[in-house]
């Protein structure tokens, strides 16, 4: 029985040297300690043997079998330190990894172009003022000095909601409404979406124009000069150069067209300007008598001069852009570029 004792003591110490996972401890402390693990089988043979030989070898296999609950518990511990070492080094997390970039929005090139022409006349003390997009024809034509049969409303192709209804062809329609409210002086900007039934690559069915209006006292066409130069050099360049070019509009007399110089041939003729050195950018000039008994205002004691322009197309000459229609089709390789 002593040697099948130390027999039990070695199997047990060379199972537990191999043992990888808790499960092969389970099984070897059943082997040994359980029930009918053989340690305790031994044990219970142990009443069987004469007195002297049971103490002798009673003690030796109680001292055995502490010594291998220790050994067990042991292992279970190793195991389990090292399955917490073996987790924490594959969940390990590198905090110096650089982070992954939100991906940010930007601003539209027609809300870049806009806010810039709203900034620059903001600092020259002009008001942001709005108007409706379905406009009566008497705000659109009638006040702006363009009866029914005019020829310039054929220059407008418009879109008529009902006979006296239509979606406005331009922002002009704003001075009116405006002037019917204020008394001067009046210094606004009106942005806003226009309609007219157009479309190729440089004319959309929607787009935005900027109408600007200043009346007051001794307003003079030296001061639309003034002001719009300074615009014109604000957002084209302190170099570039612009003329006024006499032009005709129903809603203002006398009528000036601005031009700047073409910057893609530098003035000498190209395929963009075409040929003729100059690029138009906006409509202007004296605001016309005949407005202002709509809205009863004085022409004996005010003058006043208005604008108009095209922010599409002030954005694809600052920009670059020949196609009208890449600002609504929400293309990301476009957008991404401004
Ligand atoms: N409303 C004109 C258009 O859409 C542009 C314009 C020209 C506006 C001259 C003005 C102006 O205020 O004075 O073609």
């Amino acid at each position: 029985m002593k040697e099948e004792l130390e027999k039990i003591r070695e199997e047990c110490q060379a199972s537990l040297s191999e043992a990888k996972t808790e499960m092969d401890v389970a099984e070897i402390r059943v082997r040994i300690l359980g029930r009918k693990g053989s340690l305790t089988q031994l044990l219970k043979r142990l009443g069987s043997l004469p007195e002297a030989e049971r103490k002798q070898i009673g003690r030796r296999a109680n001292e055995i079998k502490e010594k291998l609950e220790a050994r067990i518990e042991q292992a279970l511990e190793d195991i389990r330190e090292r399955e917490r070492r073996e987790s924490l080094a594959k969940e390990r997390i590198d905090v110096t990894l650089p982070g992954r970039r939100m991906d940010f929005g930007r601003r539209h090139p027609l809300t870049q172009t806009l806010d810039e022409i709203v900034h620059i006349f903001s600092l020259l003390g002009f008001e942001v003022v709005e108007g409706p997009e379905v406009e009566l024809d008497y705000y659109n034509f009638e006040a702006l000095n363009i009866p029914k049969g005019h020829p310039a409303r054929e220059m407008q192709a418009t879109f008529f909601i009902s006979e006296d209804v239509v979606l406005r062809t331009h922002t002009s329609p704003v001075q009116v409404r405006t002037m019917e409210k204020r008394r001067p002086p009046v210094r606004v900007i009106c942005p806003g979406v226009v309609y007219r039934c157009d479309s190729d690559p440089t004319h959309s069915p929607m787009f935005h124009q900027v109408e600007g209006l200043l009346v007051d006292r001794g307003i003079t066409f030296s001061d639309l000069k003034g002001v719009l130069t300074v615009f014109v050099h604000r957002m084209f360049g302190k170099e570039t150069n612009l003329r006024f070019r006499p032009s005709f509009f129903p809603f203002t007399e006398p009528s000036a067209e601005i031009d700047i110089e073409c910057f893609i041939c530098g003035g000498r003729g190209c395929s963009v300007c075409s040929n003729t050195g100059w690029l138009e950018i906006l409509g202007s000039g004296m605001v016309d008598p005949a407005v202002y008994r709509f809205v009863d205002y004085n022409p004996e004691e005010v003058t006043g001069f208005a604008f108009g322009m095209g922010i599409e197309r002030i954005a694809m000459l600052k920009f670059g852009i020949h196609d009208i229609r890449l600002f609504y089709t929400n293309d990301l390789r476009f957008l991404r570029q401004f």
